[in-house]
């Protein structure tokens, strides 16, 4: 089968190419799936530059490997078909539409992947095609985490979502709406009417305004870049308000613990929220966000252009065809 393999932590060119690789076999609990989309995430350059955030660096090297990647297959987002089944699975059949994530076992850079039953992917309805089912799940899963699971946001709250035009941003715009919350998004000039698109009700252009000149304070204020720092967002936040910050280093993480003001934290993965962002798409109230797609072949492109931090939504990869 065709794959990608990640031989090192680097530059795109130095780090991924394009190989033949073996056709897994499931194992009696597994699933193989033929893969037909996946993505390239914020999440998936990190892994692949080892850039992560201050104080995760050994930890995770001890996870995906210490000098080298452990892992060879790159990737964890799939949508596909299920080609077959271990002797002992029963949650799916052979033909189901199925997607999910690999999480930390990756290898979904490939046209075929092994997981176990109980892995984090569902049923894809036939209404959701690959590349929508795909591309919802990275932002998807982290704002169901962050808004709806932490910070419980719901009806008469607002929140302000900083990189609204991300792909983190884009989900949580149509989550947030979705829990009835008032939705203040801030992006760049071009990507104002494209939030608005999505719902966000009022918007900031951080080229040309500053965050904190509008004088609004918010329930929450969800920061995915990493530039709203616990001592700026005070004035930005109600009394009760909170901070959730996704790119978090150690060191944060650790002092959250004892800091009421900020939610932190990983995002978990789950059959359980597939099935609420599944419900989400299929009703139309998250209409995932595909800025551009590239074959399997030109993954280097793919990864080079995710690394540019400009990403409108997802960048998914098509791996048939
Ligand atoms: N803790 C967790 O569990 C967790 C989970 C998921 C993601 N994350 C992290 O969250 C971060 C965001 O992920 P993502 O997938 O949303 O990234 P992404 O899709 O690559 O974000 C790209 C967007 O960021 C916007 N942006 C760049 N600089 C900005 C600025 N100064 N102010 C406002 N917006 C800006 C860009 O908009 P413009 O072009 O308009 O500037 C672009 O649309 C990543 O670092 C990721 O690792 C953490």
């Amino acid at each position: 089968m065709k794959a990608v393999a990640w031989t090192k932590y680097g530059k795109p060119e130095d780090a991924l190419k394009i190989i033949d690789a073996e056709k897994p076999v499931p194992k009696k609990n597994e699933v193989l799936i033929k893969v037909y989309s996946s993505t390239v995430t914020a999440g998936d350059v990190r892994l692949r530059a080892s850039r992560v955030p201050t104080g995760f660096w050994l930890l995770t090297r001890l996870v995906f490997g210490l000098f080298k990647p452990r892992k060879t297959i790159p990737g964890m987002e799939f949508s596909g078909e299920v080609e077959a089944i271990g002797k002992e699975v029963s949650l799916f059949n052979i033909g189901d539409g199925v997607y999910g994530t690999s999480g930390v076992h990756l290898g979904a850079h490939a046209e075929y992947l092994c997981l176990p039953e109980k892995a984090a992917f569902i049923r894809k309805p036939d209404q959701i095609s690959h590349n929508d089912a795909v591309a919802s799940i990275f932002g998807g899963l982290t704002a169901i985490h962050f808004l709806k699971e932490k910070a419980k946001l719901g009806a008469g709250q607002n929140i302000l979502i900083n990189g609204a035009s991300g792909a983190v941003g884009t989900a949580a715009i149509q989550l947030a709406k979705y829990l009835g919350a008032e939705v203040t998004g801030v992006c760049s000039t071009g990507n104002i009417e494209f939030i608005k698109s999505l719902g966000a009700d009022k918007t900031v252009d951080y080229i040309r305004e500053n965050i904190e000149s509008s004088e609004e304070v918010y329930d929450f204020v969800l920061d995915t870049v990493g530039n709203i720092p616990l001592v700026r967002s005070k004035s930005l936040l109600k009394k009760h308000g909170k901070l959730i910050s996704i790119n978090d280093g150690l060191l944060e993480n650790l002092s959250a613990v004892f800091n009421k003001k900020r939610l932190r934290g990983v995002a978990g993965e789950s059959k359980e929220y597939l099935e609420f962002l599944k419900a989400l798409v299929s009703n139309g109230d998250l209409k995932p966000a595909i800025d551009r797609v590239y074959p399997l072949k030109q993954i280097v492109d793919a990864h080079k252009y995710v690394d540019e931090g400009r990403k409108k939504g997802n960048v998914v990869i098509s791996v048939v065809g």
